[in-house]
């Protein structure tokens, strides 16, 4: 490790979110103000962090992340392959509301090129609540980024004790402290602070992916449409209008279509765009199903869900149009 010969040096880079929510109450955990408090504020409220690292702090955005934008991750994805690139550097935590954070981490994911640790966090309850979760997370967080063992794991996501792959994880509960799960399991667990692992990742995570977003000034269009019973062509064709490169289709069971959708998402296959099946069930993995899917040239979504299929087709249609690479890398990553 770089940096002081007892400590390493981690720079949080903060985003906003419940973690630094701010609420008139120590009782509310709605209602308040997501992404009001500064990362000086968070740090000042753990001293032992500074016990297990060097921190410095950066404030790249004050989001509730139900609105977080392209704009912001490439602001994120520059500043931590700048930072993760610098021999000073030997980890970052990023804080993040709970709502969009497994996008932003897979993502970071697939943009990072660098193997040392990159941890995201976050809380369920703003950091007034009485038993706030922020505070332990992002202690949590720093000790897991600041740990040689999380070294090439790709990006890793903790809150609630638990370590989670970016690809994997999911938030499943609305309100939940314990809401992040990862359906394929976790990779490890912080117990009693000390980062555990029992799990790796096989599939291409930073350090090894194609996908350069260093000087993007936006990423491709694509949308999600969610498949249900009595599904028409509605969306698909107002997709195909409003200029979509590709769309995602979260379908039933085994990303399965409606028929009604089904004839108007071949015609936007036919017209270039590129179609990936995913599925609504939470969990499990899309294979290849009826053959007027493969006719079609419908792409599967393997175990990602809608909206990780989303962000991975933006990444490959930022290299390729060509719909066999494209199937290569949802198996790849
Ligand atoms: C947000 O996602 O910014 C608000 C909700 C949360 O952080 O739990």
């Amino acid at each position: 490790m770089a940096g002081s010969a007892e400590k390493p040096n981690v720079t949080i880079l903060a985003t906003g979110g419940t973690i630094a929510g701010n609420a008139a109450e120590g009782t509310a955990t709605t209602g308040y103000k997501a992404g009001a408090l500064g990362i000086d504020v968070l740090l000042e409220a753990v001293p032992a962090i500074r016990d297990y690292a060097q921190v410095t702090g950066e404030q790249i955005a004050a989001l509730d992340s139900k609105d977080m934008s392209d704009e912001v991750w490439l602001k994120l994805a520059r500043r931590a392959n700048e930072l993760l690139a610098r021999e000073d550097v030997d980890g970052i935590v990023i804080t993040h509301g709970t709502d969009t954070l497994e996008e932003t981490a897979y993502f970071l994911n697939l943009t990072v090129h660098s193997k040392k640790p990159v941890v995201i966090t976050g809380a369920m309850r703003p950091a007034t609540a009485i038993s706030a979760d922020g505070p332990m997370n992002l202690l949590n967080a720093v000790r897991l980024a600041a740990c040689p063992q999380a070294y090439d794991r790709g990006v890793l996501v903790c809150l609630n004790d638990q370590i989670d792959s970016a690809r994997n994880v999911t938030k499943t509960h609305t309100t939940s402290v314990d809401t992040f799960k990862s359906p394929l399991g976790p990779i490890g667990c912080m117990n009693d602070g000390h980062p555990t692992f029992y799990n790796t990742v096989d599939r291409r995570h930073a350090g090894n992916t194609e996908f350069d977003v260093m000087s993007a000034a936006k990423l491709p269009y694509v949308k999600i449409i969610y498949g249900h019973a009595n599904d028409d062509a509605l969306f698909v064709d107002a997709a195909v209008k409003a200029g979509a490169q590709g769309i995602v289709y979260a379908g039933t069971g085994n990303g399965s279509i409606h028929q009604d959708a089904e004839e108007a998402l071949a015609r936007a296959s036919k017209a270039g765009i590129v179609v990936v099946r995913s599925t609504r069930a939470g969990s499990g993995t899309v294979i290849p199903a009826e053959q007027s899917y493969s006719d079609a040239g419908f792409l599967n979504g393997d175990s990602l869900n809608p909206q990780k299929c989303r962000i991975l087709l933006q990444l490959a249609l930022m290299q390729t149009t060509d719909r066999s690479r494209i199937q290569e890398m949802f198996y790849e990553y």
